[in-house]
């Protein structure tokens, strides 16, 4: 039994190491995109100008971050906040303190960047 266990451990420690490795080398704005991708492109679109191929049934509309209203100082709060608790039409998202920094990270990088140009 304790083999057993032993082996066990290997495997899970294996299985974690290309894990541990890639978040020691912190690519945060990566990390941040996939889970933009996978959690909330669908609503607010791969610009993030809220037109997302759910957008359409909705009846909130979903927020466009390429506006440069939307980037006030309170906005990683506002972010942080909303995939927490969600927001009418939004659901709340169970992700960890740092997939949610990774979010916010990737859109500063990107729908920031975008909102400024559009103004
Ligand atoms: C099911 C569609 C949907 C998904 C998925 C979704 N959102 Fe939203 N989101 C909305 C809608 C609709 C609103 C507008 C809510 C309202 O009526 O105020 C919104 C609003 C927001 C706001 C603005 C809140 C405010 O107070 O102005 C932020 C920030 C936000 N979403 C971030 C995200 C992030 C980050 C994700 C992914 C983790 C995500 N959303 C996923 C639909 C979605």
């Amino acid at each position: 039994m304790k083999r057993i266990l032993g082996c066990a451990m290997v495997v899970l420690f294996l299985g974690a190491a290309p894990l541990l490795a890639k978040s020691v080398e912190g690519n945060e704005y990566d990390k941040g995109k996939t889970l933009y991708k996978n959690n909330c492109q669908f609503c607010h679109g791969i610009r993030g100008d809220g037109k997302g191929p759910a957008a359409e049934p909705l009846l909130g509309h979903p927020v466009d971050f390429t506006n440069s209203k939307f980037w006030q100082d309170d906005v990683e709060k506002k972010i942080e906040d909303t995939i927490k608790k969600g927001k009418e039409m939004m659901p709340a998202f169970d992700l960890s303190p740092d997939e949610i920094k990774a979010i916010i990270s990737y859109m500063s990088h990107t729908f920031k960047k975008a909102a400024q140009n559009n103004n």
